[in-house]
């Protein structure tokens, strides 16, 4: 198997109506651990890749650590760069081998979007890889106000973006947003069944990070195929080794806190894949 086209992946979920964790790495243990948790519980999985850490790292040693942690995995798993603006970095990522990039323009006009986005479309298609769109961009928790969800496109120019762009994945905004809700957010969940009915492709869920089990089981069967996780990662990954360290004051051994680390963020992805659905999934 081990690398499929993301498109694949979500596909088959949406047709069944699992979702699939689509889940933030942070570095090579990070990513590491959520495949081998995909692994364990014979589940797809997409991992992502935040500018941020795609900078920081490198196109190639990002994708070099990808390569090599792939090589043993024998479940469905794809690599994609989450919410970048720069098609420059788009066009390093897709040539180095990513299965997929969302093409993040939320900031443009949707026409202008919409412009961009094709070119992004027929450029990831010649590199056999896939493309999500948004046209609305979406806040971190700190920000919201409440009525976000009111703050959207009408149905009918998302579905003019995606007919025009032929993107394989469409991310709405909902009420959703990045990072730690102060409180559980208020989802338009009405909103993913008009888009999945009049596209009929799968709808990305962000912010996923503190939504509830049933608003995770309602959303995936109105067709949330592709479901985003970043900031549950962070945490696991921060707290088990800020907790490691308070434990073992004036201990300096590094891969005692990394063990301790890939448990948790393990744990987390474990949690995910089970709450999604997606567990057992892996196709032969
Ligand atoms: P959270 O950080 O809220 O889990 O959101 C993840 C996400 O949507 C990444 O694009």
């Amino acid at each position: 198997m081990p690398v499929v086209r993301t498109k694949a992946i979500l596909e088959r979920a949406f047709e069944e109506r699992y979702g699939v964790a689509a889940i933030n790495v942070v570095d090579e243990l990070t990513m590491e651990a959520v495949l081998a948790a995909a692994e364990e519980l014979r589940a797809p999985v997409i991992v992502q890749t935040s500018v941020k850490h795609v900078v920081m790292t490198g196109v190639g040693v990002m994708y070099a650590m990808w390569r090599e942690l792939t090589k043993t995995i024998t479940v469905p798993v794809a690599l994609h760069l989450d919410h970048c603006p720069d098609r420059t970095l788009i066009s390093e990522c897709l040539a180095a081998g990513w299965s997929s990039v969302l093409f993040d323009a939320s900031k443009l006009t949707v026409e202008e979007n919409m412009r961009q986005c094709i070119e992004v479309v027929a450029e990831a298609r010649r590199h056999g890889a896939d493309v999500e769109g948004e046209i609305e961009g979406f806040k971190r928790t700190e920000e919201m106000t409440g009525d976000e969800a009111e703050h959207v496109q009408s149905l009918k120019t998302v579905v003019e973006f995606v007919q025009a762009t032929g993107v394989d994945v469409f991310a709405p905004a909902i009420g959703n947003a990045h990072g730690v809700y102060a409180t559980t957010p208020h989802l338009d969940s009405q909103r993913v069944t008009d888009i999945v009915e009049a596209t009929g492709i799968p709808v990305a869920l962000h912010g996923g990070t503190g939504m509830t089990p049933e608003q995770f089981s309602d959303l995936i069967s109105r067709g949330c195929a592709k479901v985003n996780i970043s900031t549950a990662l962070k945490i696991a990954f921060m707290k088990s080794g800020y907790e490691y360290m308070s434990a073992h004051p004036g201990e300096y051994d590094p891969p005692a806190i990394f063990k301790a680390q890939r448990g948790a963020v393990m744990d987390m992805a474990r949690h995910h894949i089970r709450l999604f659905g997606s567990e057992g999934k892996a196709w032969a």
